[in-house]
């Protein structure tokens, strides 16, 4: 259980007899809270029972917003102006939010997005466990989702991004390094843009003419490859989930920049998992382009699912892998 659901907890007496939303929820043990009503919204589309949205929705009865810090001030003023957008008059004009993170994780600064968002004042409700629980009252403000959006170029296309995607309003270096060493591969048939972020691969793919999946885990991600993708009128098959569990059926081409991230915490253990499983979803012939930080430990496991592997590029600080099914 995360140090954030144990500070919270500590409050059960106050959220008993409470409307509750989780807003950014990360930990299945949150489910766990009593409250009189509690509905809890998360990024992540691989949780099941959850509000896995873009932007939070906040439904009728709620008067209790809990929002989990997440990684960036960005995505907490979102979120925070997601909720002040769906404050109507019965609500008596004020939400009352609660702001949860760890002082690693930057919750004082939080507390300042807060009292910026809210007017002040900001109170703190407890400290424990290296976390803290602030409470403020949030009033209404009308939200466009077009003043959160970031928008940037790549080769004739334009990609949209939202608070909290990957490499948020730019273009990755690892993937302008796979990038470049697609361009000069003749590709064709069924594409998987595995971890797709804000659609760039999957747009790159689509334009030339594959009949493209994109798959993230992320609800952020999953909405900006959706309107990447309409902006540069290409169409995809867009889905939420994680790793292979939303796929169907083998491809030709597998292409990802796989994540190195669990949360805030760093892993290899999911691209792990989509290497070894990697020719199980390709036909005969398929191939998987991967683009990864130099020194990560990739390679023996591509040799395991593969046999050989070659790198197609490489920089100072990336590679770009290449494994084919021979069978
Ligand atoms: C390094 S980013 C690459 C994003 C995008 N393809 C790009 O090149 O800009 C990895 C992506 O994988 C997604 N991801 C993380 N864990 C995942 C999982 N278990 N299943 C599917 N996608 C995942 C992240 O949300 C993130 O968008």
């Amino acid at each position: 259980m995360e140090n954030t659901t144990r500070l919270l907890l500590r409050h059960e007496a106050l959220l008993r007899d409470r409307g509750v939303l989780i807003v950014d929820a990360d930990d299945a043990a949150l489910s766990g809270i009593q409250a009189a009503s509690l509905v809890i919204h998360s990024d992540d589309c691989s949780l099941a029972g959850v509000q896995s949205s873009l932007s939070p929705a906040l439904p009728a009865g709620v008067n209790l917003a809990i929002v989990i810090l997440p990684k960036s001030r960005e995505r907490l003023r979102f979120l925070l102006a997601a909720l002040a957008g769906q404050i109507t008059e019965d609500r008596g004009q004020l939400l009352e939010v609660w702001l949860v993170g760890a002082a690693s994780g930057g919750v004082k600064g939080g507390a300042s997005v807060l009292e910026a968002m809210t007017g002040g004042p900001v109170q703190l409700l407890d400290s424990a466990r290296h976390c803290k629980l602030y409470r403020a009252m949030l009033p209404p403000k009308s939200f466009s989702l077009a003043d959160h959006q970031q928008l940037w170029g790549h080769d004739g296309l334009e990609m949209t991004s939202y608070p909290g995607v990957f490499s948020h309003g730019r273009l990755d270096e690892g993937t302008e390094l796979l990038l470049s060493a697609l361009a000069v591969q003749p590709l064709s048939g069924r594409g998987l843009d595995m971890g797709c972020g804000a659609g760039v691969i999957s747009a790159t793919l689509a334009r030339r003419g594959l009949e493209v999946m994109a798959v993230d885990v992320s609800a952020a991600a999953v909405a900006a490859t959706t309107t990447t993708l309409q902006r540069n009128n290409l169409s995809a098959t867009v889905l939420g989930g994680d790793l292979y569990a939303p796929v169907s059926g083998r491809f030709d081409v597998i292409v990802t920049n796989p994540p190195f991230h669990d949360g805030m915490q760093r892993t290899t253990a999911i691209s792990q998992q989509l290497i070894q499983q990697a020719p199980s979803y390709l036909r005969s012939g398929g191939q998987l382009f991967l683009v990864a930080n130099q020194g990560l430990p990739y390679e023996a496991w591509l040799r395991q699912a593969f046999g050989r592997v070659d790198v197609l590029a490489e920089n100072r600080r990336f590679k770009v892998w290449h494994g084919r099914v021979r069978y």
